[in-house]
């Protein structure tokens, strides 16, 4: 690609540009917010344990493949399966990624926006000395209210887009870089604090002791979707950035860094969030507002309570935002790639579409509170969609179409940059991805939509 050509798609500056901003993807909500609350759900130990185990059999490989694909093809996902397989319809794997881009965002940016809220909350309500109940309330009332939560998803579409418009290597790279380590270092302190109440041992206990009774097929899927949901796979998302990362790059290590920080940025919110849990008298059942209401808390019995929690709320929206932009530039790569519209017109119509798509959200906890779908609210089905049942399917894809299309061998080739790149685990890799991948993950998605129920019944 001349240097022209890559300028004008946008590429990333420098090395350690990809990483931080393929783990400022990763590194998101989905650590922080949704990790320890559907682990609170659905068992803590066990869940852990299963998802573990998605992680490093599925997660990393879909990843390694996602990473190919983009980087071979210096295309977004629609545009690099028709330009590997120009006659057969691998590109529904982009398509569905598009499809949970949207439906990711309509939920993603309304939980984002409570974040921005509550950093405003930590310097002005005094949350720190905030009894457990009355944080619960508190919370209930801000996403209960109608403008509020509506105010605070608009400027999350509006910043992100404002940092979208700088492109990849201006917006994306500058930001992840910044926020990563800060975010590292305060869960860390927030951890020490933890730990050290009184009764967070039961916190530990629930962490790291599997009741392995409490597994159900339903367990296995919400680990299996969560771990996609937090490495960012199967919406495009790795394809499109790897598509503008250069040649020399070793995407196996980038891969393995990027999935082992996001591991652990989710291990630690666990760390941070139970022990208090516990040992404040919350719920781990306590869903969405788990760490809206028990962090507080623990800023609470700290000294400089207030600075914490308004900077950890700050950092968390920073982080929220960099994995936003990665979902909106999926859709933004499409019309650029596809429809060969500029980058003002994408990003400005991406941001419209996904602020109408995110106000059912947004009203489902007040004004739609009683319209449910399969018993779930329309915030919750998005999720549930998304995570379950979309980027599960976009990684099948991923699986199916380097193990039998394109090739395990080529995969490798672009994986090893020509072969200079040696590693043993590459075998291991071509295994999981032609036979171990797909089994697994079609198993868990034939149960999440619900084929598999019916047919034992
Ligand atoms: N991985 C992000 C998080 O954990 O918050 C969310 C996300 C970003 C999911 C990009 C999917 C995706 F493609």
């Amino acid at each position: 690609m001349s240097k022209n050509n890559l300028q004008k798609r946008g590429a990333f500056v420098s090395r350690i540009g990809f990483i931080f901003a393929a783990a400022g993807s990763a590194i998101g909500l989905g650590n922080i917010w949704r990790f320890p609350y559907i682990a609170g759900e659905n068992g803590g130990a066990a869940f852990i344990l299963i998802y573990l185990v998605c992680i490093a059999l599925i997660g990393l490989p879909v990843m390694l493949a996602a990473f190919s694909i983009g980087r071979n093809t210096k295309k977004s996902a629609i545009t690099a399966y028709k330009k590997l397989s120009p006659d057969k319809p691998w590109f529904i794997g982009g398509v569905s990624g598009v499809v949970a881009a949207i439906f990711t965002m309509s939920f993603y940016s309304i939980v984002a926006g409570w974040t921005f809220s509550y950093i405003f909350k930590s310097i002005f309500a005094n949350l720190t000395v905030m009894s457990p109940d009355q944080l619960g309330n508190l919370f209930v009332s801000h996403i209960s209210g109608v403008w509020s939560p509506i105010f605070w998803h608009l400027a999350v579409i509006v910043i992100s887009c404002l940092i979208l418009f700088g492109g990849v290597k201006e917006g994306i790279e500058k930001w992840s870089k910044i926020l990563m380590p800060a975010l590292f270092i305060l869960l860390v302190v927030l951890v020490a604090r933890g730990l050290t109440l009184e009764g967070s041992w039961e916190g530990i206990k629930f962490l790291l002791y599997p009741d392995f009774t409490k597994i159900t097929v339903e367990t296995i899927v919400m680990a299996f979707g969560q771990a996609f949901f937090s490495l960012s796979l199967g919406m495009g998302t790795m394809i499109t950035y790897a598509s503008y990362v250069s040649k020399s790059e070793n995407l196996p290590k980038t891969a393995l860094m990027v999935t082992a920080m996001d591991t652990g940025i989710a291990l630690l919110a666990g760390f941070a969030i139970f022990p208090a849990v516990f040992a404040l008298g919350f719920e781990p059942t306590g869903g969405s507002s788990l760490v809206f209401s028990v962090l507080p808390a623990v800023f609470g019995q700290m000294p400089l309570g207030s600075f914490f929690s308004t900077l950890f709320f700050l950092l968390l929206g920073i982080a929220a935002l960099t994995s936003a932009i990665s979902i909106m530039e999926v859709i933004i790569a499409y019309f650029v790639d596809e429809h060969h519209w500029g980058r003002k017109k994408s990003v400005i119509l991406t941001g419209i579409a996904l602020f109408l798509a995110g106000l059912p959200s947004a009203l489902s906890m007040n004004v739609l509170k009683d319209y449910t779908w399969f018993g779930k609210t329309f915030f919750d089905l998005m999720d549930y969609m998304a995570s379950n049942i979309l980027l599960p399917f976009g990684g099948l894809v991923i699986a199916l179409f380097v193990g039998y299309q394109w090739g395990v061998d080529k995969s490798i080739d672009e994986l090893s940059n020509g072969g200079t790149v040696k590693s043993s685990l590459f075998k291991t890799y071509g295994f999981i991805i032609k036979y171990v991948a797909p089994a697994l993950i079609l198993l868990v998605f034939l149960n999440a939509i619900g084929i598999l129920n019916m047919l034992w019944k």
